[in-house]
């Protein structure tokens, strides 16, 4: 159960009781106090004809970035990796970019049907993103897929901190996609892992 704020309701008594035949008025006291009541209570903020979901726009920036930078660490391992079972990382891990890359996509249109804003520019990723660059140089397959390990066990547990987040809003269209997301990056996980043993 809710309480509205006080002087929120104070305010619609007096208009109310002041201007009784001006319905206009308090049609829009009401919807001013229902904005306030989705913000305060829901963290929810109403924005060119829609709704802004606040937090999961906010943790799907994240990923966002994640997902951006992730894209470009993956050309890097899958261009300069070396060594035993070259061709098959090699490809692997183009697959993984392949992936990312329409992940990253669906995140920023989703943000976009939340009616936030993606971040849009790479100076934004880089400073967002926790996911470490690399340096171009040669890296063993063993140590390449040591990195991918590393960085999809974070992916993993942003993207279900991301759908929790969701459910808490409602959002059952972002909560599908991040769960389907956690079960790409468990088998890949579970490929990489196995592989390392
Ligand atoms: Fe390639």
């Amino acid at each position: 159960m809710f309480s509205p704020p006080k002087s929120d309701i104070i305010s619609i008594i007096i208009h109310v009781n002041n201007k009784q035949n001006n319905l206009e008025i308090t049609s829009l006291i009401l919807s001013h106090l229902f904005e306030k009541i989705l913000k305060i209570w829901y963290n929810i903020d109403k924005k060119k004809g829609g709704y802004y979901m606040n937090k999961t726009v906010d943790l799907l920036n994240q990923y966002l970035s994640d997902l951006a930078v992730m894209n470009t660490k993956l050309h890097n391992l899958h261009w300069n990796v070396t060594g035993k079972a070259f061709k098959q990382v090699h490809v692997y891990l183009e697959e993984l970019y392949d992936d990312v890359f329409e992940k990253y996509d669906e995140v920023a249109e989703r943000i976009k049907m939340l009616q936030g804003y993606p971040k849009a520019s790479i100076k934004d990723y880089l400073e967002t993103s926790k996911i470490k660059e690399l340096a171009s140089k040669d890296i063993s397959t063993e140590d390449a897929f040591k990195s991918v390990s590393y960085d999809y066990g974070y992916l993993k547990e942003l993207a279900m901190e991301v759908r929790i987040i969701a459910d808490s809003e409602d959002d059952f269209v972002t909560v599908a996609i991040l769960e389907d997301h956690v079960a790409f990056y468990d088998k890949v996980l579970y490929f990489v892992r196995q592989t390392l043993k």
